[in-house]
């Protein structure tokens, strides 16, 4: 519903800024005087912008039951020694990975791309960057079911196709 209506908007702003352009090149050609040279351009710029942000982030992150399932073996190897068998926390240090402090940094709307990178750069402590990035995504897919996100479409495990993503539960 929402993405609908905002690439709607997109397509009506792109629209009124053609009709604009349109105007102000027929003006032009009639020896009106007019906007100077460059404002074409710059408008066509802004317009970019105006729709970059009218497609950006909308769909809400997901996950497969199989991914989370892969992800909790993982976990249970590579990751529970710090971070507990029900992601509170409190061994070696290990940061909770659910709770509000954990949904401040990663939830509210941010992309899915955040929590990856994070994890895929720096985790586990021993040797970042391990494992291959859909190993990364499982891993993921097990801590958002943890934190009450619904599984779906499968998590990807590339970067600008997280970027598209949000976390929201
Ligand atoms: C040796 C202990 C240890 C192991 C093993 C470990 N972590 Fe961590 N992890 C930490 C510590 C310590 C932090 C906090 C780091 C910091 O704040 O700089 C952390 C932070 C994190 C965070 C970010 C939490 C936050 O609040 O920002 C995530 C996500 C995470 N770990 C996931 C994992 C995953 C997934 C694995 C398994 C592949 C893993 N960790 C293995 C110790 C560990």
């Amino acid at each position: 519903m929402i993405p609908t209506i905002r690439r709607a908007a997109a397509y009506l702003t792109l629209a009124v800024t053609l009709v604009g352009a349109a105007s102000i090149s027929s003006a032009s050609a009639a020896g009106v005087e007019t906007l100077s040279t460059g404002a074409a351009p710059a408008a066509a710029a802004q317009n970019g912008i105006v729709v970059a942000q009218a497609g950006a982030p909308a769909r809400r992150v997901s996950f497969t039951a199989e991914q989370a399932d892969r992800g909790a073996k993982n976990y249970k190897r590579d990751c529970e020694e710090c971070h507990g068998k029900d992601l509170r926390g409190g061994m070696n240090g290990g940061a909770p990975l659910r709770g509000l402090a954990f949904e401040g940094k990663y939830f509210g709307g941010l992309p899915a791309s955040v929590l990856f990178g994070y994890m895929s750069s720096a985790m586990p402590p021993n040797s970042p960057g391990r494992y291959s990035p859909d190993t990364y995504a499982d891993l993921m897919a097990y801590v958002l079911k943890w934190n009450g996100i619904q599984p779906g479409a499968p998590l990807p495990s590339d970067f600008d196709k997280l970027d598209e993503l949000v976390v929201e539960k």
